[in-house]
């Protein structure tokens, strides 16, 4: 897969998009990743790429004439279809089914705003406007940051473990279970001796079973839309339950 960024802040990129499961995706060409200079696409010396809002308000707005430029000739350095995504906090909210599905994609440029946002006649350049959460951030960059980490740890051959990705957070709609590591016993606080047995049906029955509870706890918003049994809708009803009686 080949990433595309588009920024006023290229510099911002360097650690994240070189260190861990994205660096490790570069290294092992499962990631292409490329990051363009926003300003080299503006046509005054002072290389603006900001201007003051119609119709006043605080602030400046991104100026439509390099965001446009810069998004047609960055498609054009590769042959593959682009998928063209503005980060905006007036998009679809991200999550790990978009992830999915972005990480399927051959091509995808990220198109990063700042200053009060993009003018909004550029968005005709976009496939899809994303925001990464219900919060205000001062760029687009740290939006494209998450977007690219999470699609990379789903390519094949990038995360050590393939099942790794499979058994995440909110890839079967579901919290993951509680995870545990060595010592067996933490200052007075054992590690569930289930996990111990070596009887793997019953361990991923209790991994199951404590995913549901996770989720009832944590994220009951979630259970609507996750498939489960009837044992399991009381499994987490009960959660649920001994949730609400420990508020009281
Ligand atoms: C200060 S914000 C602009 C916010 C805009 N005035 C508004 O109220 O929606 C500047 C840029 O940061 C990025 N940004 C900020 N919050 C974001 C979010 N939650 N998701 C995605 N991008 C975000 C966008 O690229 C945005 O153009």
């Amino acid at each position: 897969m080949r990433v595309d960024v588009i920024t006023i802040f290229p510099e911002m990129f360097d650690a994240p998009m070189s260190t861990s499961i994205v660096g490790i995706a570069r290294q092992r060409e499962a990631l292409e990743f490329h990051v363009h200079d926003l300003r080299d696409w503006t046509d005054d010396p002072h290389r603006t790429t900001d201007d003051s809002p119609y119709g006043g308000g605080p602030g400046m707005v991104m100026k439509p004439e390099p965001v446009f430029r810069a998004v047609h000739d960055v498609a054009a350095l590769s042959p593959q279809d682009d998928y063209t995504i503005f980060l905006t906090p007036v998009g679809q909210t991200f999550t790990q089914s978009i992830a999915e599905d972005l990480a399927q994609r051959e091509r995808i440029v990220l198109v990063c705003g700042r200053y009060e946002g993009f003018d909004e006649r550029t968005y005709e350049l976009a496939d899809l406007r994303l925001s990464v959460g219900d919060y205000v951030l001062s760029g687009g960059e740290l939006p494209a940051m998450l977007v690219v980490d999470a699609m990379a740890r789903l390519l094949p051959g990038v995360l050590g473990h393939d099942a790794s990705a499979a058994e995440e957070s909110f890839t079967m709609g579901l919290l993951e279970y509680p995870q545990y590591t060595r010592p067996a016993d933490f200052q007075g606080r054992p590690v569930p001796d289930i996990l111990r047995s070596g009887d793997h049906a019953r361990i991923a029955a209790w991994r199951r079973e404590q995913a549901i509870r996770n989720t009832a706890r944590h994220r009951p918003d979630m259970l609507a839309e996750s498939s489960l049994t009837e044992d399991e809708r009381v499994i987490a009803e009960d959660a649920l339950r001994e949730d609400a009686q420990r508020d009281d």
